[in-house]
């Protein structure tokens, strides 16, 4: 586990996963949060837009704005001291290169983040390419894409057949190629997400995708219990039973850094 002084970058995860520690991550939208984030020992914070739905209100991820993005980067980032913190660029903000660039240069300058993370495969590759060579560190998100979601008709499994897991696949290496750092992968079945955590270099990050990743991240509401309704099956309620929030963060902490979170009830085989 890193010291508390070691600051996280891009390279530091490469090295967590060449060593096989496993990476911490959670969904971070606010400076009080982030500080018990930190505190607990979580590595990756992630403004998610996921807070159109958690702090919003709002049944989709699609309404969330670039304005609504930077300002909660910007709240997280005051508060930030060791943790990488990535941001999400919204729906349609990276429609094109330039728009991507834009929106990057926004979450990046005024809402300090240090990586930006977008949903979607090959047809990316040159915007990711674009990114990276004018110095933004590019997270990808395969699988499950939320913003996608009027498309896909639902949150649903994604590359449960052949087709659809080489499609991921073949995706990933076009996204690596393409520079991107990191790979979130998100509701996929767990055989795939672990070839693909062996094939690719760079770190896989994974929600709903089996405790053979590189590291895991959920939405910090659902593992304190303050969704409303019946929260995923891939996600775990971890302030049942504990007596502070810190403690709970921290719980999840450790059981993802021992490999026993996710467990075969979170998991699609
Ligand atoms: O927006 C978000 O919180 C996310 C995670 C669920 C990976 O993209």
């Amino acid at each position: 586990m890193p010291t508390s002084t070691d600051r996280m970058t891009s390279a530091a995860l490469i090295a967590m996963k060449q060593r096989g520690e496993r990476i911490v991550c959670l969904t971070c939208y606010d400076a009080a949060f982030c500080r018990v984030l930190e505190r607990a020992g979580v590595d990756v914070l992630l403004v998610g837009d996921s807070l159109g739905m958690v702090v919003q209100g709002q049944a989709t991820t699609v309404p969330v704005t670039l304005e609504h993005m930077v300002y909660h980067s910007a709240c997280v980032s005051r508060a930030r001291e060791r943790a990488l913190l990535i941001a999400d660029l919204p729906f349609l903000s990276y429609a094109s290169g330039g728009r991507a660039l834009d929106a990057a240069a926004r979450l990046m300058g005024e809402g300090g983040a240090a990586m930006v993370k977008l949903e979607g495969g090959a047809e990316l590759a040159g915007t990711v390419r674009r990114l990276t060579r004018f110095g933004v560190p590019v997270c990808a998100h395969l699988g499950l894409l939320p913003q996608s979601v009027h498309r896909l008709g639902g949150y649903r499994y994604q590359g449960r057949d052949a087709a659809g897991a080489a499609r991921i696949r073949a995706d990933a290496l076009a996204l690596q190629e393409a520079g991107a750092a990191l790979l979130v992968l998100e509701c996929v079945p767990a055989e795939l997400a672990a070839a693909l955590a062996a094939e690719l270099a760079i770190p896989v990050i994974g929600i709903g995708a089996g405790n053979r990743c590189d590291g895991q991240v959920l939405v910090l509401y659902d593992i304190l219990g303050l969704t409303p309704g019946r929260p995923p099956r891939f996600s775990k309620d971890f302030m049942a039973g504990r007596g502070n929030i810190t403690e709970a963060v921290a719980a999840y902490a450790a059981e993802v850094r021992a490999g026993v979170f996710p467990g075969p009830e979170h998991t699609l085989a």
